[in-house]
């Protein structure tokens, strides 16, 4: 472990204060696997999560294939992250991967994958690493590849003592990959819209996994992604009522 990292907190604690008592934060060098069909807010969640580690002094790497730099700047500063002077700072390092468009093939899968993976352990490490979305990339890549990838990733936490989340859609995988791939992790969140009686339609996510977190009070929890302010708890009496 790097002695920058030993004097850290064990907990990386959300920036949602309701989130993070539900979850009991997530622990230092763990591997996370956050699961959701589009628009369920595995993005949301990440953010919440990086917001927390900067908060706490970790360095965070957001490796997205889904918007730019700047976007995510200021999707982030529209969710209350205030994350421009950790961007400028060089404690935020992100990483747009401009995917779309390639011409694709199981080879250049394989390519891309090696290269993150050199790139992560390298140039690119840090105490946090999210990856938002691992799912272009499964869809490309064979089986073998994706799960040799994920091991890779695996051993960089257990050697380095770092913290990884991972985004992925579960439509782009088969039963038995998934599988495979929730094994490998030490954390698992599923997330879910789901529609309330009064017809309102809200986010949940369910703790499937999560090991060495404090004290997850729940499995879990309701919430709604609001403007300015991030991701609300809502309170059990408001998802019944
Ligand atoms: N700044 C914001 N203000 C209000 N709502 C927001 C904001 N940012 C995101 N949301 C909402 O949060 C919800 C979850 O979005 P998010 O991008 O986290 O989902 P996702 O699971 O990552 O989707 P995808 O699979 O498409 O990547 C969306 O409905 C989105 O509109
Ligand atoms: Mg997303």
């Amino acid at each position: 472990m790097s002695q920058a990292l030993e004097s850290k907190p064990k907990l990386i604690h959300l920036a949602s204060n309701e989130l993070d008592r539900i979850m009991g934060g997530i622990p230092v060098s763990s591997m996370n696997l956050l699961e959701g069909e589009n628009d369920t807010g595995k993005s949301v969640l990440a953010q919440d999560i990086v917001w927390g580690a900067l908060q706490s002094g970790f360095t965070v790497r957001y490796i997205t294939s889904e918007m730019t730099a700047p976007a995510l700047v200021s999707q982030m500063e529209s969710l209350s992250w205030d994350v421009g002077p950790s961007y400028i700072r060089g404690d935020l390092r992100i990483t747009a991967l401009h995917v779309k468009g390639l011409n694709w093939d199981e080879g250049m899968a394989r390519y891309f994958l090696t290269v993150i993976s050199n790139f992560i352990k390298n140039k690119g490490s840090a105490d946090v690493i999210i990856f938002d979305s691992l799912t272009y990339f499964a869809t490309k890549s064979s089986p073998e590849d994706l799960l040799n990838f994920l091991s890779n990733l695996r051993n960089y936490v257990d050697e380095r003592k770092s913290t990884v989340v991972v985004t992925v859609h579960p439509f782009a995988f088969d039963g038995n990959q998934l599988i495979r791939i929730r094994s490998i992790c030490d954390g698992h969140i599923l997330m879910k819209i789901k529609t309330l009686p009064s017809s309102e339609i809200v986010r949940s996510l369910e703790i499937l996994k999560l090991r060495g977190a404090s004290k997850a009070s729940d499995n879990s929890a309701t919430f709604k992604v609001v403007p300015d302010m991030g991701i609300k708890v809502l309170p059990y009496t408001a998802v019944k009522a």
